[in-house]
């Protein structure tokens, strides 16, 4: 058990290098790991399964990949000789972590989902969400902010895919809805400090974007 956990750490750490994407690069990968390993404690999840979904969750991304379920897990499974039941368990979460806008229902239903899910979702928010926020931005060449574009809302998957707006405008399509779609008790609480920081943050950043303050 160790060693598969082992093994498939140096295998995603290898992965995602490849993606060379600084918001979901290893250390991403390392701190969703930290946070689902202290939720899956709290919440008594099978933490073999969460362990190996959270290593797992990002290298069959629809955003580095054109297929979309997930082969390369799949496959790293059955190389690993992971039992098929188990394996199923870790592959539903792979496939159904991602949010895909705000208007998609979430198809997150086991407690080791709901675990790695609200782990992942730790990490987007708070000061790592905001330093994440305008990194992407930055990669794919979105504006910090414009004045004249609003936030869209009720977004389905095609919509949000497309990337449009303005990094401050993901904050209201995504990062502010996060608090209140944790699964767990514990994400919950965790997601409520992330979120006033965020909040104490915008504050701010409208003020000074009018010349106030
Ligand atoms: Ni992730």
């Amino acid at each position: 058990m160790q060693d598969a956990i082992e093994r498939t750490k140096e295998y995603v750490r290898r992965n995602m290098e490849e993606y060379k994407d600084a918001t979901h690069d290893w250390f991403h990968i390392e701190r969703v790991w930290n946070t689902a390993k202290l939720i899956a404690k709290e919440e008594g999840a099978d933490l073999f399964v969460v362990e190996m979904a959270t290593l797992l969750h990002d290298i069959d991304d629809f955003k580095f990949n054109s297929h979309e379920t997930a082969v390369k897990s799949a496959a790293w499974l059955q190389s690993l000789g992971v039992d098929s039941g188990t394996a199923e368990k870790i592959i539903h979460i792979v496939e159904n972590i991602s949010f895909k806008g705000s208007a998609e229902q979430n198809k997150i239903q086991t407690l080791e989902g709901k675990v790695v899910q609200d782990a992942d979702r730790l990490d987007a928010i708070g000061a790592f969400g905001i330093a994440r926020a305008f990194t992407y931005a930055g990669y794919k060449n979105i504006p910090i902010f414009n004045p004249s574009v609003e936030a869209r809302e009720n977004m389905s998957f095609e919509q949000y895919k497309r990337t449009e707006g303005s990094a401050i405008n993901h904050f209201h399509e995504k990062l502010l809805l996060l608090k209140d779609r944790m699964n767990t008790k514990t994400g919950r609480l965790m997601a409520e400090e992330r979120h006033n920081f965020m909040e104490s943050y915008l504050r701010q950043f409208f003020k000074e974007a009018k010349g106030e303050s």
